[in-house]
């Protein structure tokens, strides 16, 4: 599954502390760099579709810039409660390439 990684951005178009939508496959997903660290998100929400790279950020979690529901970016749950979740997507940064998984990680806990 190596060739699983697509590069969908570079390093420096994610500032940190933003998100930004990019492409993998037929997806859109949402980038963000928390810190230095990336999270790869589905960025539909799953309320009405609103676009979380669009979001706030407040550390790892991301608040929905329709209607505020707010997302673990770590596992892509809800942080009210675990009736909604997006897909998240393994990130790889090699060099200045960020690379996403094109498969959802698993949702087993
Ligand atoms: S579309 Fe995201 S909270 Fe409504």
């Amino acid at each position: 599954m190596n060739d699983d990684f697509v590069t969908a951005a570079r390093v420096t178009d994610v500032a940190p502390g933003t998100g930004k939508a990019v492409i993998v496959g037929e997806r859109e997903i949402a980038l963000f760099n928390v810190a230095g660290v990336f999270y790869a998100l589905e960025n539909h929400c799953p309320h009405q579709g609103g676009p979380l790279a669009d979001g706030w950020l407040d550390g790892a979690v991301v608040t929905c810039p329709w209607h505020a529901w707010t997302f673990k970016l770590s596992d892509g749950k809800m942080t009210l409660g675990d009736f909604a979740r997006v897909d998240t997507f393994e990130v790889r940064v090699e060099g200045n390439d960020v690379r996403i998984s094109r498969t959802p990680q698993s949702t087993a806990q």
